[in-house]
């Protein structure tokens, strides 16, 4: 059900259903369910406080923390079962795995949500993020190390505790130096490994719900990081320990002049054109725009205009943002095109709306070697007859990038919230 919008909501409520009743079927098993009421009420109220108050925007960061806490409860977990009875290496590995997974995803995420808040602003070649990294290493190193003892010796409580301080350390160094465009297939990797935390907790402590639950979240986690790698024409070693290896610094001159039109002048050229592509990004997202475009569109196709949304995989700053804003707004799903199906005929459109995208549409991620984003696969606009770009600045986008599109001459720049330009020009064809 969670595969299509229509039964979406339906499948997150039985998924919720489905958890209340493993909840209360575990506590009807238990002698003194007391302490784990009190804990799930808490929770439940702190989740849902959280939850009602989040901005539709700040709903990745949200995400990111959720994953660090499932890690952090499997890391609980697995050092609460280190202080009980244990007689076997097999067990110390597992629970040194546990551990080490569910510290990574907790800190990790951390990191992540500082990231994609833009609350941390560390840069990848600090020594700050060299430290750490290195430390990342070493925890790595310390837990192979301490998993091969186990055949020698079980591990003593300061070996243990250890491999907590560094795993914890560690995952910091995990996320620290990955940014730009990388944070998406970050994001859903820790996605994936609290799911196989919470799986590697479940043999721990012999909970097959746990186990289950934890590879799904696992294995779907996987295959999302997977398709967003791919999306990003960037294999997952690249990422995670290459880095940005094109990135020479964004030494690229930039020529042209930036040519700022009118809100007025926009609609001239949008009520003569036959067919027009919008391009969203996280900047819609942050206007709240959706509906106000869908309004536009539907407006030009009454004007016998051809409309079409072009949509990347990671615009805005979550798999699927700029699907779910559209189909909060009924945009009919038929008119989303991939970039793959839209590069190919862009020397056809007459006009492109680009609403608050950058990144996605930087033509230096195809044109320029030296740039950090260059590889990753963009929404060719600047090969349309005429590009409109709304945005509020001339500020770069989420991987710190200038955007050579905005000096194209066949590029005009409508200055303002996205919102407030769109809501003009609804006004103007209304007129
Ligand atoms: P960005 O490159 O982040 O650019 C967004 C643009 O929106 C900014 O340049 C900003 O310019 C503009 N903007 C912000 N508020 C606006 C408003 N109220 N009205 C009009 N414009 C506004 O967005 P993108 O093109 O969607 O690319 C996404 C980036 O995020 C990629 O680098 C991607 O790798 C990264 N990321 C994606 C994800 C996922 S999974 N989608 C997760 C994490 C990170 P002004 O400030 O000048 O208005």
């Amino acid at each position: 059900m969670l595969g299509k919008e229509d039964t979406a909501v339906r499948g997150n409520f039985l998924s919720a259903l489905a958890m209340l009743i493993a909840v209360s079927v575990t506590l009807i098993n238990i002698f003194n369910p007391l302490l784990i009421i009190i804990g799930i009420s808490v929770g439940a109220l702190v989740g849902s406080l959280i939850a009602l108050k989040v901005k539709m925007t700040s709903i990745p960061e949200m995400v990111a923390l959720f994953n660090g806490f499932g890690g952090l409860a499997t890391f609980f977990i697995a050092w609460s079962e280190f202080n009980s009875s244990i007689d076997n290496s097999f067990q110390y590995i597992l629970i040194m795995l546990t551990v080490y997974i569910g510290g990574v995803t907790f800190s990790g995420s951390i990191i992540a949500y500082g990231k994609l808040s833009e609350r941390l602003k560390i840069a990848k070649t600090s020594i700050i993020t060299k430290l750490f990294t290195t430390i990342f290493y070493i925890s790595l190193v310390y837990l192979f190390y301490s998993a091969a003892l186990t055949e020698i010796f079980i591990p003593t409580f300061d070996f243990f505790t250890i491999l907590l301080v560094l795993t914890l350390l560690g995952g910091v160094g995990f996320v620290l130096p990955i940014g730009g465009g990388d944070m998406p297939v970050v994001i859903s990797l820790l996605n994936s490994l609290s799911g196989v935390a919470a799986a590697f907790a479940g043999i721990v402590i012999s909970n097959t719900a746990l186990i289950v639950a934890g590879c799904l979240v696992g294995a779907s986690g996987l295959v999302l990081t997977l398709i967003m790698a791919k999306s990003m024409n960037r294999s997952l070693y690249n990422i995670f320990f290459v880095g940005y290896a094109a990135s020479k610094g964004d030494a690229q001159e930039v020529s042209g002049e930036v040519k700022p039109i009118s809100a007025e002048d926009s609609f001239l050229i949008l009520e003569s054109a036959s067919s027009v592509l919008v391009v969203p990004g996280y900047g819609m997202a942050v206007a709240q725009a959706q509906h106000v475009v869908k309004e536009l569109g539907d407006l030009l196709e009454e004007n016998g205009c051809e409309i079409n949304f072009g949509i990347h995989p990671v615009a805005g700053r979550m798999p699927g943002h700029m699907n779910v804003l559209l189909a909060e707004a009924n945009v009919p799903y038929d008119n989303l095109l991939e970039p793959k199906d839209i590069n190919p005929k862009m020397n056809t459109v007459d006009v492109v709306l680009v609403i608050g995208a950058n990144d996605v549409v930087n033509p230096s991620a195809t044109e320029q070697p030296g740039s950090p984003i260059y590889g990753m696969p963009i929404i060719e606009v600047h090969k349309a007859k005429t590009v409109i770009i709304l945005k509020r600045s001339m500020s770069s986008g989420f991987a710190g990038v200038q955007n050579p599109l905005f000096f194209k001459e066949n590029s005009r720049m409508l200055f303002g919230d996205a919102k407030e330009s769109i809501s003009k020009l609804v006004a103007e064809f209304k007129d």
